[in-house]
């Protein structure tokens, strides 16, 4: 591996960059995870330096370095049925309230913003499934900003560490395991749509309007307040009026928006557009 060094005057002019493209605020203490996932990048264009690789992504015009920076600057930790107390309130509680507060049978609209490789989306399709609902009265929707966690969301086929909280039944049912690897069944597979959204460009997210619940778990934090801010009030107006946001469990909406009513359903927090 190369050792080039990130000056801070170039590494201030990438975080500015960074931030502006995606909201994603990337603290001093955080400048060695950069110098060390972007030098990979340095090291595969033959560039000398970072100046020389800031200068390509400023004037490279077809979206494949931005979507490569992307993707080395992400966190893509996920797993299936994470934070299970808050799935079971949006099995047992949120969707019941939705479907009776619909006036005609429609399909319920789901989105899990910033899926990283699908487990999230997936789990609730599988929930969705157990409670006996049709996949005809919903539609179920994954995206992200990286391409690479889209793909890998698109094939379905997960390692130990992704499936280790899925119950047995569920594994059962909807998993076939080959060594280490376990596919999801086609049915839960084809029930979700996945896109690539950026959750602080408008012109993306209103793609996804008329939503009737939204999951944007574990993103907020590496946001700082202002991006927050865009994100709650984007998310906002996708949602039916009635409909729910559910972030993760270790973030807040305290500070940033009032425009929701949080709801406390089985100590879970749910924020309400009322
Ligand atoms: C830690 S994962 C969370 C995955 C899942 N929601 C969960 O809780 O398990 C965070 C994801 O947010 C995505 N992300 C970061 N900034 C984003 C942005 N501006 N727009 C959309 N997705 C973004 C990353 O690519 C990453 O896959």
């Amino acid at each position: 591996m190369l050792n080039i060094l990130l000056a801070d005057s170039t590494f201030n002019e990438l975080r500015n960059y960074i931030y502006e493209k995606c909201g994603i605020y990337i603290t001093d203490t955080k400048k060695y995870l950069v110098e060390n996932r972007l030098s990979r990048i340095l090291q595969e264009k033959n560039l000398n330096n970072f100046e020389e690789y800031l200068k390509l992504l400023k004037y490279s015009t077809n979206g494949n370095e931005l979507s490569r920076l992307f993707d080395a600057v992400t966190t893509n930790e996920t797993y299936f049925f994470r934070e299970p107390d808050q799935l079971h309130v949006f099995q047992n509680e949120i969707i019941p309230r939705i479907i009776s507060q619909k006036r005609n049978p429609q399909q319920l609209k789901i989105w899990s913003a910033a899926c990283s490789s699908g487990e999230e989306p997936y789990t609730l399709s599988m929930m969705l499934h157990e409670k006996g609902y049709h996949a005809k009265q919903f539609e179920i929707y994954g995206s992200d900003i990286s391409e690479t966690v889209l793909q890998s969301a698109k094939r379905a086929v997960y390692n130990s560490y992704s499936v280790r909280n899925v119950p047995v039944a569920y594994a059962r049912k909807y998993f076939s395991c080959t060594g280490q690897t376990y596919a999801l069944d086609e049915s839960i597979k084809n029930s979700v749509k996945f896109m690539k959204i950026n959750l602080i460009d408008d012109k993306n997210t209103r793609l996804l309007r008329n939503s009737d619940i939204i999951f944007c778990r574990n993103v907020l934090i590496y946001f700082d307040v202002k991006s927050k801010q865009k994100v709650a009030s984007l998310l906002y107006d996708c949602l039916n009026p009635g409909g729910y946001l559910l972030i993760g469990a270790s973030e807040s909406l305290h500070n940033i928006t009032r425009a929701f009513r949080p709801n406390i359903l089985n100590k879970v927090i749910a924020y309400q557009k009322v």
